[in-house]
């Protein structure tokens, strides 16, 4: 529903903030003001406040502070519009009706609809799970991937059993009509009329949005089967790339701690959760797109993330891109890599949460990652990988704000590839300013180092005939290996 133009001015002035704070956490009065421990952050003493005339909050331990909208939307991590709404209904001040257009209505109804089956959905398939005999396949695979009863029920588990129109004939019986049906994405509409089942004989994760609303489905096959995961297709209410798995339990231990955990599938979201990561989201094996840093973004005030992604070449090329996407959005953007060829999933069921939390402490910084992953992914004994490396890395080198790490990056990139740091900080300043790299072999082979002892002993030693010769001899066997 819209609200009427002026509103959120009229809401700001006679809502009443030290109510609505009150709800969120326990105020103090200290003369004029209001005095707590901040929500925002973590802290023993109280350093957050609250100024009843002037309708502000602040925190003097975090610098959070605003209006009593920004309040609402930063605890809620809602948009500017639902935190008026909030502000009005916890002030009692009534919500106006807007006459809206058929449009606008027509909008609002289909997400409503879709919103309301969703939820049918989700309490049919966990009915399924949990109180059917024919649940009992998927009540052993739960158990199997170590996933405790207290997570299934707290990422609302279920199952999608064996037929073409349970779920359907459900939905029907509590009063959906087949259009909204298949709106809702749950059925697949038939050549010859009718729908049936999208999901089938597969473990159901309900994907939420950050106020833990359903916006869409992911079922899994049990065993073997293509394709793995099945997801629900867009809808009014679900747009790909536009939400990040868990965040509606994430949100606050996000908030607290000041950084994320991302990771790719639901199950490496899931299962460190339920060992105590709380501030851990999911990508869903999609590229990372804006939107989700966007929508992470609200949450932190510096925001912070450690991206940890599956130890293969697709995690590797989802790291990349992401790298970018975080930087683009103002993130402080640390690498987590598995020791082990695990993804986050097996490693905590294998080597515990406290190994996990381990790795946590000894994250890279991006930019580290970039130049071990570059220099791993070349063969840099010889000048042509050694360029491509440089090349690979100089232009997010060359992005870096801090000038003086910038330089010492340089300087380690060459002694790691044996060159002359100042080719490397030349390199870096042509890219800087806009060029394309444009680092040949010439150059680098230029300035690989050698000293002057290695010259003058090379000289003496290709003067002798002996050495020649046996020279010659380990270039021919050489070529025949790498043939
Ligand atoms: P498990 O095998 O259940 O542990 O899944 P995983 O998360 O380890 O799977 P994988 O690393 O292969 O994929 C990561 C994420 O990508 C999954 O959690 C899904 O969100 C998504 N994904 C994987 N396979 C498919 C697929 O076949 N279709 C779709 N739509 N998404 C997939
Ligand atoms: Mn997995």
């Amino acid at each position: 529903m819209r609200l009427p133009r002026g509103f959120a001015d009229d809401v700001k002035n006679q809502g009443d903030i030290v109510r609505v704070v009150s709800d969120y956490v326990s105020l103090k009065k200290r003369g004029a003001n209001y005095l707590a421990c901040c929500p925002f952050h973590s802290e023993k003493t109280p350093s957050f406040t609250v100024h009843a005339g002037k309708g502000l909050f602040k925190c003097f331990g975090c610098g959070a502070g605003g209006s009593i909208f920004d309040f609402v939307m930063r605890i809620e991590g809602c948009g500017f519009p639902e935190s008026v709404r909030i502000v009005a209904q916890k002030s009692g001040i009534p919500i106006p009706v807007v006459e809206e257009t058929e449009d606008h209505k027509k909008i609002a109804r289909d997400r409503d609809n879709i919103l309301r089956l969703n939820e049918w959905a989700a309490e049919f398939f966990g009915l399924q799970l949990n109180d059917t005999d024919e649940g009992a396949g998927a009540r052993e695979y739960v158990r199997s991937r170590g996933i405790k009863e207290e997570s299934a029920k707290l990422f609302r588990f279920g199952y999608a059993p064996d037929s073409w129109d349970a779920l359907t004939n459900h939905l029907k019986d509590r009063g959906a009509t087949t259009d909204e049906i298949h709106n809702s994405g749950l059925a697949v509409l038939k050549d010859t009329g009718g729908v049936y089942d999208r999901f089938r004989a597969r473990l159901i994760f309900p994907i939420t949005d950050p106020q833990g609303r359903v916006i869409a489905f992911g079922g899994r096959v049990m065993g073997d089967g293509e394709p793995k995961y099945l997801n629900s297709p867009e809808t009014a209410v679900y747009t790909k790339g536009h939400n990040l798995f868990g965040l509606a339990h994430s949100k606050n231990e996000i908030r607290n701690l000041g950084f994320a955990i991302l990771v790719e599938g639901y199950l490496d979201c899931i299962i460190p959760f339920q060992e105590g990561i709380h501030n851990i989201v999911a990508s869903l094996g999609t590229a990372l797109t804006d939107n989700q840093v966007r929508l992470l973004r609200r949450y932190m005030d510096q925001p912070q993330i450690v991206v940890n992604f599956d130890p293969d070449s697709a995690g590797q090329a989802a790291t990349m891109r992401s790298i970018d996407v975080l930087l683009a959005e103002g993130f402080k953007v640390n690498i987590l890599r598995m020791p082990t060829k695990q993804d986050p999933d097996a490693f905590v069921r294998a080597h515990g949460v406290d190994r996990f939390r381990e790795l946590l402490k000894t994250t890279q910084p991006y930019i580290d990652y970039i130049i071990d992953t570059s220099i791993a992914g070349h063969d840099t004994s010889r000048p042509t990988g050694k360029v491509a490396a440089i090349n690979a890395m100089l232009p997010h080198l060359a992005r870096m704000r801090d000038k003086v790490a910038r330089a010492d990056y340089a300087g380690q990139i060459a002694d790691r590839l044996k060159i002359d740091s100042h080719i490397v900080r030349e390199e870096l300043k042509r890219t800087a300013t806009n060029r394309q790299p444009s680092l040949d072999n010439k150059r680098v082979r230029a300035a690989e180092e050698i000293t002057v002892g290695e010259r003058q002993l090379l000289e003496l030693m290709l003067a002798n005939q002996e050495v020649r010769r046996a020279m010659k001899q380990c270039h021919r066997v050489s070529l025949r290996q790498s043939r």
